[in-house]
């Protein structure tokens, strides 16, 4: 499984921005890892025009119906797209997402041939409990539905309190979650499991992808902020391809 560098634009991104994906085409024309920036759906075709991997960052579960202002993975496999992020924590949280409906999204994003990028993650509260492994198990439980392979899923590790914070946990924490998500991967969806892509997120940028991308069992980032600017995102790409 190649490893895996992913934007997130969040609700951020007009025709403006475009040439920021230029850019970042023209800078990796020929990337040694999987790179997709996941877009707002009012710019995705156009973003799928410049050639770079494109993707939703989240779906509807069903495929068409009266759901107004929902979109489907249909409709976004339609715009040129290859992924779809699903449990955001800001689906998660801001959205009441449950643990069901991620599994559900998952399944809508795979029946429209789209690479899933699962997100799972504690927040402050959590992790200041000490409860950050039982909450993520729990999340995998309920969210990655049985059927996952290596194939069509990623999953994204991202801590809820380093999202956007410019906080991190530290290289040992992240090599101790991501070594107990993969025991956990493997322990139940076998050689697949074992290959599964595991993402950290959460604050990471040029300064710290290095660190983050030597760790075991982090086989790349999903990057908010720092993936606007292709200036910003490029030299994180580099990171991931320097690690390799
Ligand atoms: P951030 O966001 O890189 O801005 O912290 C990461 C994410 O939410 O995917």
């Amino acid at each position: 499984m190649r490893k895996l560098i992913a934007g997130n634009w969040k609700m951020n991104g007009t025709s403006a921005d475009l040439p920021q994906l230029t850019e970042l085409a023209d800078s990796h024309p020929n990337p040694a890892v999987d790179m997709v920036i996941c877009g707002p759906a009012t710019l995705l075709s156009r973003m799928a025009a410049t050639g770079l991997s494109v993707g939703g960052e989240d779906c509807h579960t069903k495929v068409s119906g009266a759901y107004t202002g929902d979109i489907s993975a249909q409709m976004i496999k339609d715009t040129g797209a290859d992924y779809v992020i699903t449990g955001h924590s800001e689906r998660r949280i801001d959205h009441g997402e449950t643990d069901a409906l991620v599994a559900a999204k998952t399944e809508a994003g795979w029946a429209a041939d789209l690479h899933v990028i699962l997100c799972i993650g504690e927040t402050e509260a959590q992790y200041r409990a000490g409860d950050t492994l039982d909450i993520l198990r729990s999340q995998m439980d309920g969210s990655i539905p049985d059927a996952a392979t290596a194939a069509t899923t990623t999953v994204a590790y991202e801590p809820v309190w380093a999202i956007g914070t410019g906080l991190t946990p530290t290289p040992d924490e992240i090599a101790d979650v991501h070594a107990a998500l993969r025991a956990y991967l493997s322990n139940r969806f076998g050689e697949d499991g074992a290959e599964m892509r595991l993402l950290y997120g959460g604050s990471v940028k040029a300064s710290n992808a290095a660190e983050i991308f030597a760790l075991d069992n982090v086989d790349g980032a999903l990057v908010g902020g720092a993936s606007l600017k292709a200036a910003d995102f490029s030299p994180i790409v580099t990171a991931l391809e320097n690690s390799l």
